[in-house]
């Protein structure tokens, strides 16, 4: 068994989404004492406060599965300049009920891709404030504020550019220090 096992989130539903194919991508970067699950978001209900002391069973498969994992990833676009809801939500899904957090002290790394030239920077920057409040010490550098489009990744979702493969892996060797950094 891995010796790292890391909580992917990707704040994208949908089926060809280039932020899972750039999630996917990094994945194959990481040295082999890590091991990447991809977190279902689909299926959690809306937050509400009433529902604390009974949470919906994905709610629950949710946080244990956070909770199991020695690192968060996420990978996320920009929705209106900022993080979609989708994600919003399983990020309050997981802080609750208060004092019963899935995210305290776990190290995170942030990227995100989109096909314009900023895009995703504003939706980072919103991602990291909510992290900084929940206690997740997140990774400063590199930014990838990744430009995507279809012909990006080929058929095996290997990244097509070279100089791509290169700066997601000096994220990935970043990472892989980072969180060694926070563990036990
Ligand atoms: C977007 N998109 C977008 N892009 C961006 O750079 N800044 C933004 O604020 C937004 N806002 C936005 C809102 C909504 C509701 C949608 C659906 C899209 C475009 C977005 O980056 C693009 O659709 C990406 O391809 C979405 O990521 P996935 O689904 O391919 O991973």
């Amino acid at each position: 068994m891995s010796e790292y096992r890391i909580a992917v989130l990707v704040g994208s539903l949908r089926r060809d989404s280039l932020n899972r194919g750039l999630a996917n991508a990094t994945i194959k970067l990481g040295p082999p004492e890590f091991s990447f699950d991809l977190i279902r978001l689909d299926d959690l209900p809306p937050y509400n406060q009433d529902d604390d002391k009974t949470p919906a069973e994905a709610v629950t498969r949710f946080k244990t599965e956070v909770s199991a994992a020695q690192g968060l990833m996420f990978v996320t676009p920009e929705y209106n300049r900022s993080v979609p809801g989708v994600l919003k939500n399983a990020i309050d899904q997981g802080s609750r009920p208060y004092g019963q957090s899935a995210w305290l002290g776990k190290p995170a790394g942030i990227m995100g891709a989109s096909r314009g030239a900023p895009g995703t920077s504003m939706a980072q920057q919103h991602l990291r404030n909510v992290l900084a409040h929940l206690d997740v010490p997140t990774m400063g550098q590199p930014e990838v504020f990744f430009q995507a489009r279809e012909g990006t990744f080929d058929a095996e979702g290997n990244l097509v550019s070279a100089d791509a493969t290169k700066l997601l892996q000096r994220w990935m060797d970043r990472y892989v220090a980072w969180v060694k950094r926070f563990a036990g």
